[in-house]
């Protein structure tokens, strides 16, 4: 049976965290795979997800199964967080929520859903997009198709670019929008160009679905929500996957969510019961931990007000490292704006180097980056930053 499969190669991101992994240069520095890390480079448990994990071991009672819509405390938690607690659509119960196995396991439910509503789905992604977007969402059948978002040379969005794309949508497609901290350019639609979005999507027909992988990472948790609230005030039907990998650090849970906007609060249940069909036939319910562990957070006040805190730090700490690369580059004397840098959000940002000059980042330096040269922020470190800089510059002046 298996004797006629080649090797597959791994995930390129991933791959960069073994190759890290095993690299013994004592100043290596890991730039890959999208994860927090602190000021010593390690990736910590916040201390409410500590406590709150403590509390759930303590009080739980039983292993018996939950359903494929999870844990009934996350769902109603998660949608607040969302949509903020007091959005019409929550008001008017238009919004069903499915704990998922992380912002991936929305992305495949909400697209085998797509599948099955509609056979014939075009989803457009943004170009660039998340290289894992593209398995997730066209190994359910979905016909995928890109719209310009970023330019890579000038390092600003293309926006105009990307709306005269979707004016090319057909009614029924879906549109791939990246909530806050696009994966992997960093650059944002900002409220107005939301507006517009909306607009569109009025005109032409299309859904949208709302990838937000990094809420609380940007700018603020409302602020990195306002986009697809805006848009569940105006369109009829929408999807958000979400995730609590990032901004609740449980990365290796597999925390998520999916939530189905629907025309009525009737046609949302209707529809989050072909979501609940869908997942008994993948992979049957979500694991709870993860999921329970945030919906005791975001039911206790005191452990919510300590997860903001937590969360603000290491927002803080990104946009600070933002404009420290900046400034250190400028002070370096570096024949190139920077400035983008300091402006986009979230982990990730392009630097705009050759697929060569990050393969000698990698071989030369041990500094390690996705080769088409996105960094994780929030890999830099006070400690680090000189040694990068220098390393950078070296490698752009030939
Ligand atoms: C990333 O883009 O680095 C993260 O989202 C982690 C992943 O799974 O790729």
């Amino acid at each position: 049976m298996f004797t006629a499969l080649e090797s597959y190669p791994p995930d390129p991101i991933l791959r960069l965290l073994a190759d890290f992994r095993a690299d013994p240069n004592p100043h290596k520095v890991d730039l890959g795979v999208g994860v927090y890390k602190d000021e010593t480079g390690h990736t910590p448990i916040m201390g409410a997800v500590k406590t709150a994990e403590a509390r759930v071991f303590a009080g739980e009672e039983t292993k018996s199964y939950i359903g494929p819509a999870g844990v009934p405390e996350f769902n109603a938690a998660i949608k607040d967080l969302i949509f903020g607690a007091r959005h019409p659509v929550l008001a008017d119960a238009r919004v069903a929520t499915v704990l998922t196995p992380g912002g991936c396991g929305a992305l495949r439910v909400g697209a085998e859903l797509l599948k099955r509503a509609a056979p014939e789905t075009t989803i457009w992604v943004s170009d660039p997009t998340w290289a894992n977007h593209i398995p997730l969402l066209g190994n359910a059948g979905l016909r995928i198709r890109e719209y310009p978002y970023y330019d890579r040379e000038h390092s600003v969005l293309r926006f105009d670019a990307m709306l005269s794309a979707l004016a090319e949508s057909g009614s029924g497609d879906v549109v791939l929008l990246h909530g806050c901290c696009h994966n992997p350019c960093g650059a944002d639609l900002n409220l107005d160009q939301w507006r517009a979005v909306a607009e569109l999507a009025e005109k032409r027909g299309f859904l949208p679905f709302v990838d937000l992988a990094y809420q609380g990472l940007g700018d603020g948790l409302d602020v990195d929500a306002q986009g697809l609230r805006l848009l569940a005030e105006r369109l009829p039907e929408m999807l958000v996957a979400s995730s609590c990998s990032k901004n609740f650090g449980l990365y290796r849970e597999r925390v998520g969510s999916l939530s189905v906007v629907g025309q009525s609060a009737q046609r949302a249940e209707i529809t989050v019961s072909h979501v609940n069909n869908i997942v008994r036939g993948i992979y049957s319910m979500p694991p709870s931990h993860g999921g329970a562990i945030v919906a005791e957070i975001l039911n206790d006040p005191e452990l919510d007000r300590q997860w903001r805190d937590e969360l603000d730090v290491m927002r803080d700490r990104i946009n600070g490292l933002r404009k420290l690369l900046n400034n250190k580059l400028r002070a370096r004397g570096v024949d190139r704006d920077f400035s983008f840098v300091e402006r986009e959000r979230g982990m990730f940002s392009f630097l705009g180097l050759s697929a060569e000059q990050v393969t000698r980042l990698i071989d030369e330096y041990s500094i390690y980056m996705v080769n088409s040269s996105r960094i994780n922020v929030a890999g830099i470190s006070q400690a680090n930053a000189d040694y990068v800089v220098e390393a950078l510059a070296t490698v752009m002046a030939g």
